[in-house]
């Protein structure tokens, strides 16, 4: 055990305000030169080095970010859409943020290879309502990047060009999953779609369409400055490359942001080596380790490495990296309510089993809670969860029922003794 070194890529730069302006961008971290060699480079070379690097998407799902760019038809006639997913709703995610505020720079960098090499002229930066300080610095940063010629017509000279406009959302989780975005990029709802089609075949007013996140674009600058292989050894699993921000909330002595090697650290480490271990030297209780979609984890089982097949491997997921820490003397059943409470506020209501079941699961866990409740409720919370799990349009439902049939089956002793006693006992 112990802390591991690595190189870190953006960490080095979140709290120092210069990072984000496009003198020191150029002069102190190499700014645009990834663009230059990039826009020398066929479509297909920069896709190859970017499946190369191993990087997988960091909004939640983990998918191979090459593999998904060539998915881009090359013969669509319809204009083709990048689109910067900045949604961050995630509860216990705070990464993006400081991406976006600290460097904007390597994100727009970034989205100007990424829509050179799926051939698009047009991005997107999709943020939520929320981050007004964000959206402002942001288009200070475009501003300042057309006026260098890094953005707008035949950037740096060259016959690809590439216009980037921020769009603010309007505070709706929905709208971070990608096809309820681009309904509300498109000035709809923002209801997710059926798929198949999926976005690369038919994504932002009908054109084939790459979604990413802030991390996975702002990765890109280094993955062709220094090569795929280069950033596939970053990280320390087979299939998972570069660093990761995990963002470490709830009790524990030192919570925040740390970058630290892909796979390369158990869920102990982080919590115990990094981050101090439990505040007031309690005992853990539980851990969420992807965000509150996550299923919760016994402190029997933090010896997980973190990353993505290890944690699906016990039945939860690495998610968006948002890891909630919790300790002894907290209450696990008020924890799960106040989630089942969000996801309930947050249903776009087109699906059914989402629509009522996040509700009434909220209902049950809330009586439970304040005392009354009655045994017969926990087989109807796991019955109601498995009724939303996998039978809605997009993974919210599944968000939902995850987290309440982890924390019933593996803390249900706590659930009883709010209802045999009839009260909560931590209140
Ligand atoms: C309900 C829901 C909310 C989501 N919210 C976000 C979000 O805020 N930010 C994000 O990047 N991805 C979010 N996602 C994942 C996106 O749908 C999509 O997978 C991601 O933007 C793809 O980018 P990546 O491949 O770079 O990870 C969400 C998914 C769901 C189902």
């Amino acid at each position: 055990m112990g802390m591991v070194s690595t190189e870190t890529l953006f960490i080095q730069h979140f709290g120092n305000e210069e990072a984000r302006g496009m003198d020191y961008y150029l002069e102190k971290m190499a700014g645009y030169s990834a663009l230059k060699k990039a826009l020398q480079m066929s479509q297909d070379d920069v896709i190859s080095e970017v499946k190369k690097s191993n990087l997988r998407g960091r909004g939640g799902a983990g998918f191979p970010t090459g593999v998904k760019w060539g998915f881009i038809p090359k013969q669509a006639t319809q204009p083709k859409y990048l689109v910067c997913n900045a949604d961050e709703s995630e509860p216990g995610t705070f990464k993006d943020r400081d991406l976006m505020r600290f460097t904007p720079h390597l994100l727009i960098e970034g989205m100007a290879i990424a829509g050179h090499a799926i051939g698009s002229n047009t991005g997107y930066i999709y943020i939520r309502g929320e981050y007004t300080r964000e959206a402002k610095l942001l288009d200070a940063a475009i501003e300042e990047a057309y006026s260098k010629g890094c953005l707008g017509k035949n950037i740096l000279g060259s016959n690809f060009s590439f216009d980037l406009t921020v769009h603010r959302g309007a505070g709706a989780y929905i709208c971070g999953e990608e096809t309820g975005l681009l309904n509300s990029l498109e000035g709809k709802r923002g209801e997710p779609r059926v798929k198949p089609p999926f976005p690369a075949q038919a994504g932002a007013f009908g054109g084939p369409t790459i979604v990413n996140n802030v991390e996975t674009l702002s990765a890109i600058p280094f993955i062709i400055n220094r090569g795929g292989e280069w950033f596939a050894k970053l990280g320390k699993l087979e299939k998972s490359g570069g660093t990761r921000l995990f963002c470490v909330s709830g009790h524990v002595k030192k919570p925040g942001l740390y970058e630290l090697p892909a796979g390369g650290v158990t869920l102990r480490q982080l919590i115990y080596d990094y981050c101090g271990g439990i505040l007031g030297d309690k005992k853990l209780k539980a851990v969420i380790p992807g965000g509150s979609s996550a299923p919760v984890l016994t402190p029997d089982e933090i010896d997980v490495v973190l990353d993505i097949e290890p944690l699906m491997k016990i039945g939860t997921m690495l998610g968006s990296a948002g890891i909630m820490v919790v300790s002894e003397d907290y209450c696990l059943v008020k924890l799960i309510t106040r989630i089942t409470k969000f996801y309930a506020h947050e249903s776009c209501g087109q699906c059914t089993p989402c629509r009522e079941g996040c509700k009434w699961m909220e209902d049950v866990l809330h009586r439970i809670e304040h005392g009354h409740g009655q045994e017969r409720d926990l087989a109807l919370l796991l019955d109601i969860a498995d009724n939303i799990n996998g039978k809605t349009l997009c993974a919210l439902g599944d968000a939902a029922a995850g987290p309440v049939t982890s924390f019933v089956r593996k803390f249900k002793a706590d659930f009883e003794e709010h209802i045999r006693g009839k009260k909560c006992p931590n209140a």
